[in-house]
C-alpha cells in the first residue's frame, strides 16, 4: 500500500461523493449520504485508518489531502443542503397553500339586554342635565315604600293584591321612589338625582310582570315649578326618541306629589295621528310626576335647616316604566319578551 494508492483512492471517494450529493432528492436523502461518505463510520474516514500503513514520511501529506477533500465536501453538502432546503419550504408552502378570500369564522358576541340598553341610554340623557345615579335596596322598610311617601294605612296600592309582603314591616319594593326618601334622608340640598332599578307588584297578565323596572328622578331646588318638571320630561323625550315628540301632562293622583300629572307622549310609532300600538289615541303613557309633596319633604326633615335659614327648598319627580320605554323605542310586541332570555330577541339589539 503506497501513497499513490490511497490518493487515487481518495479522488474516486470524492468525485463520487460529489456526484451522489448533486443528484440527492431531499434534505433528509443529503444528510444519509453526508453520513454515508464523511461520518465517523463513513468512506472516508475508513481510508483514513489505513493511514498506519504508510511509511511515516508519507503520513502528512495523506492527512491533509483527506482534510482538504473533506473540507470541500462539506462546503458541497452546505451548498446543496440550502438548496434542498428552499425547496422542501416551497413545496411545503405550496402544500399549505391558504386562501385569504375565504371568509373568516364568526365569533359570537353577546348584546346588551334591551332594558340595560335602554338603562344606559336614560342615565345618559339625565346625566347631561346635571343628575347622577342612585340605586336604593330592593326589599324595604315599610316606611320608605308607603309612609314617608305620604300613603297612608289605608290607601289602595298598599292592597295585598299589589305588593309583596316580606313580613309586616318588609316589602319588596313597588316602585322606585322610596329611593327619593332614602336621598332626602342622607343627602343635603340642592339635588337632583336618578334612582333606577327592579321593582315588584303582584300583578301578572298579558302587560304586566310581577318584576318590571322603573326609572325615577328628584330635583331639589330653591324654585321648582311645574314648567320647570315638563321642560325637563319634554327634553328627555325628545332626546330618547330622537324625534319631535309632544308630550303632555294630565291631572292625576299621587300621594306623594301635589300637584299630580300622568305623562304622556305622542306616539313614536305613528307620530300621533293613531295606530295599534296607541290604542288610536295618538299618545302613550310613560309614567307619573309632579311637584313634591311639602309633606314629604317635611317627613325627611328638608326645610330643617333654620340655622342656615335653608327652609325653602321646593323639589319635583318623576317616574317612567322602563319596559314601556323600550317597547316604544323598539316597537317591542309584548313585555314578556323581556324575561324569556330568548337568544333570537336579544341578539336583535347588538
Ligand atoms: N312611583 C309612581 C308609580 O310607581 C310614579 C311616580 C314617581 C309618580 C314619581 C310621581 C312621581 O306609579
Amino acid at each position: 500500500m503506497n501513497i499513490s494508492d490511497l490518493s487515487k483512492q481518495i479522488e474516486v471517494i470524492y468525485e463520487e461523493s460529489l456526484k451522489v450529493f448533486k443528484a440527492a432528492s431531499s434534505s433528509k436523502n443529503l444528510y444519509d449520504l453526508k453520513v454515508e461518505f464523511l461520518g465517523k463510520k463513513g468512506k472516508l474516514s475508513l481510508l483514513m485508518g489505513l493511514m498506519s500503513k504508510l511509511p511515516n514520511q508519507d503520513k502528512p501529506k495523506f492527512g491533509s489531502l483527506i482534510n482538504v477533500k473533506k473540507k470541500l465536501l462539506e462546503e458541497a453538502y452546505t451548498e446543496y443542503k440550502t438548496k434542498l432546503d428552499l425547496i422542501d419550504l416551497n413545496k411545503k408552502l405550496d402544500q399549505e397553500y391558504l386562501d385569504m378570500s375565504l371568509p373568516g369564522k364568526e365569533i359570537e358576541t353577546g348584546a346588551l339586554h334591551p332594558i340595560q340598553k335602554v338603562s344606559e341610554n336614560i342615565v345618559n340623557i339625565f346625566s347631561r342635565l346635571g343628575f347622577s345615579v342612585r340605586t336604593g335596596n330592593l326589599i324595604e322598610k315599610d316606611y320608605y315604600n308607603f309612609e314617608a311617601l305620604n300613603i297612608p294605612k289605608d290607601h289602595p296600592s298598599r292592597d295585598m293584591q299589589d305588593t309583596f309582603y316580606i313580613d309586616d314591616n318588609h316589602v319588596l319594593r313597588t316602585h322606585t321612589s322610596p329611593i327619593q326618601i332614602h336621598t332626602l334622608e342622607t343627602e343635603k340640598a340642592p339635588l337632583r338625582i336618578i334612582g333606577l332599578g327592579s321593582v315588584f307588584r303582584s300583578d301578572s297578565d298579558i302587560s304586566h310582570s310581577p318584576n318590571f323596572y322603573q326609572i325615577e328622578g328628584l330635583l331639589v331646588e330653591k324654585k321648582v315649578s311645574m314648567a320647570n318638571l315638563k321642560g325637563t320630561v319634554s327634553f328627555f323625550v325628545k332626546e330618547f326618541f330622537g324625534k319631535e315628540l309632544k308630550t303632555r301632562f294630565r291631572p292625576s293622583f299621587f300621594p306623594f306629589t301635589e300637584p299630580s300629572a300622568e305623562v304622556d307622549c305622542q306616539c313614536s310609532s305613528c307620530m300621533g295621528s293613531g295606530c295599534s300600538l296607541c290604542g288610536q289615541t295618538g299618545w302613550i303613557e310613560i309614567g307619573g310626576c309632579g311637584l313634591v309633596n311639602p309633606k314629604v319633604l317635611k317627613l325627611s326633615n328638608v326645610n330643617k335647616d333654620t340655622e342656615n335659614n335653608e327652609t325653602d327648598w321646593q323639589a319635583y319627580a318623576f317616574g317612567f316604566g322602563i319596559e314601556r320605554m323600550a317597547i316604544l323605542k323598539y316597537g317591542i310586541k309584548s313585555i314578556r319578551f323581556f324575561n324569556q332570555n330568548d337568544i333570537r330577541f336579544l341578539s336583535q339589539f347588538k
